[in-house]
């Protein structure tokens, strides 16, 4: 097999080979695809390892992932023991496709290259293409060996966390395996092609009321914001909690307001338009700030923070709760947004972050971290338990996909540039094989109870 990105040969056997697996889907025999043959070949959204200097001397803000993502033919990887090969009907983009886009704040060729020191079975990930996404719904094509819970023909969800565990450390919580990765940005054979390889510990149960693209579109962010709010490993939230939501209506913010309103506590929303002010209110949020309207500017300068704007919007928020300060904050702009975040936590509050989206060299005042007993939890993705419990919300109808616009596989690179932009609301999807939305609905009636929750965010 070649480890080069194929686009030369003739495609006729994929197609056919897809086509066949595609026709067993669409007709509801899911299960017929464990006697039909895998393609050897199938496409995928790549970065190549000889374009990683391409935007050198731009700002981040104008690198383009139109140019750096490239729709290629590649080899089928072989199948190891705990492993399964699935058929990608539907995939979401992620900011960490963002910064594998856009080579920062390292080429994740990097990540590749160190994985495949791990173990001769790693080794298949580290190739000169980088095949992304860390989202997926689709049908289980093949099962390596060792696996006994899922068997071809299940439709599936996957959550992004890959672990080797053959060490101690992560036997008590999977992220603190010293082997934990993020597949499809520090693994190779993402969720953004038509086929995908995952761990077999990866997969969930596709919630049978949502189609294809809704299915795949909470995965990574539905996770990461249940173990940062809801998880005794991120701020433990409790019924009456007040918590600041940055970007409440983007990817993480969208289900951290969710499972604010969901388990009784009290969300105040920061958002940037007056438009994404309604998909939050929409959500069922009553306190909602918008960050432009109000004109924040936390940094005077490039080295300089202005504490009397900290001052100005707490007393925002005390104006909404009616005198009270935010007992959690859900932090992820960072550079930004940070020294605001520490100042508005109320006394022994939590500032619970997972990113630094703006600049990861935070500054705060520390005197108001210490004399009035805040912490700072670091949080990241989250383990098995936590994504299957997550996904069990969605799967209940107590939790919905914020799915607001689906791209086709093609335009991967438009829709990455979306969300660089911030241009988008909620999830961003990408149908895969999936040839148009809509697909993959297996219990109607259940949906009907759910749909105009299901489709808040569509078309904002
Ligand atoms: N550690 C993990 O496991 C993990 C998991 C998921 C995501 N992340 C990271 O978390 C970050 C957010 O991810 P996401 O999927 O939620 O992205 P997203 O869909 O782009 O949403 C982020 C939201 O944050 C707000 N925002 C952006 N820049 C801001 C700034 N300078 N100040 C205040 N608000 C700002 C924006 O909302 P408004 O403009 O409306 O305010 C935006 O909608 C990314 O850096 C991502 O890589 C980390």
């Amino acid at each position: 097999m070649s480890n080069v990105p194929r686009t030369r040969w003739s495609d006729q056997p994929r197609r056919s080979a897809v086509q066949k697996i595609l026709d067993a889907i669409q007709a509801g025999e899911s299960a017929a695809v464990g006697s039909l043959p895998v393609p050897e070949h199938y496409r995928g959204i790549t970065v190549h390892a000889d374009e990683v200097e391409m935007f050198d001397g731009l700002a981040a803000k104008d690198k383009d992932p139109r140019r750096s993502l490239h729709l290629d033919e590649v080899a089928t990887p072989e199948l190891g023991p705990g492993e399964a090969l699935v058929a990608v009907m539907a995939s979401a983009i992620n900011y960490n496709t963002v910064w594998t886009s856009i080579f920062e704040p390292v080429s994740t060729f990097k990540f590749l290259e160190r994985y495949g020191k791990v173990s001769p079975l790693a080794k298949r990930h580290d190739l000169p293409y980088h095949v992304v996404g860390s989202d997926l719904a689709g049908v289980v094509l093949r099962t390596g060996p060792g696996v006994h819970n899922w068997k071809p023909g299940d439709e599936v969800v996957a959550h992004c966390l890959s672990v080797e565990l053959e060490g101690p450390d992560g036997h008590d919580d999977t992220m603190m395996d010293s082997e934990q990765r993020i597949w499809g940005f520090e693994t190779n054979f993402g969720g953004l092609a038509e086929l995908a390889l995952v761990k077999s510990n990866q997969l969930m149960p596709k919630p049978a009321h949502l189609t294809w693209e809704e299915a795949a579109s909470p995965g990574l962010v539905n996770s990461t914001a249940y173990r940062q709010l809801v998880s005794r490993n991120g701020a433990a939230m409790k019924q009456g909690d007040v918590v600041l939501i940055w970007g409440a209506s983007g990817g993480l913010g969208s289900y951290a307001t969710q499972f604010a309103l969901n388990g009784g506590a009290i969300p105040v929303c920061v958002v940037s338009s007056q438009e994404k002010a309604d998909i939050a209110r929409k959500m069922g949020a009553e306190l909602v700030i918008d960050r432009s309207a109000e004109g924040y500017r936390f940094w005077k300068d490039e080295h300089t923070q202005d504490p009397r704007e900290w001052q100005r919007f707490g007393a925002k928020i005390r104006e909404l709760t009616g005198g009270e300060d935010p007992d959690i904050v859900f932090e992820h702009p960072g550079r930004e947004t940070f020294g605001a975040s520490v100042y508005v936590a109320r006394r022994g509050g939590t500032i619970v972050t997972c990113a630094s989206t703006s600049g990861f060299l935070h500054q705060y005042d520390n005197r108001y971290l210490w004399m009035n007993l805040k912490r700072v939890i670091g949080s990241h993705f989250a383990n098995y338990r936590e994504s299957w419990e997550a996904n069990r919300l969605i799967d209940k109808g107590l939790v919905h996909p914020t799915l607001s616009k689906t791209y086709p596989l093609a335009e991967t690179g438009q829709a990455a540039l979306d969300v660089h932009r911030n241009a988008h609301s909620g999830k961003v999807g990408v149908l895969c094989l999936a040839p148009e939305e809509g697909l993959g609905v297996r219990d109607q009636a259940k949906r009907e109870r759910h749909l105009s929750a299901i489709n808040r965010f569509r078309g904002v």
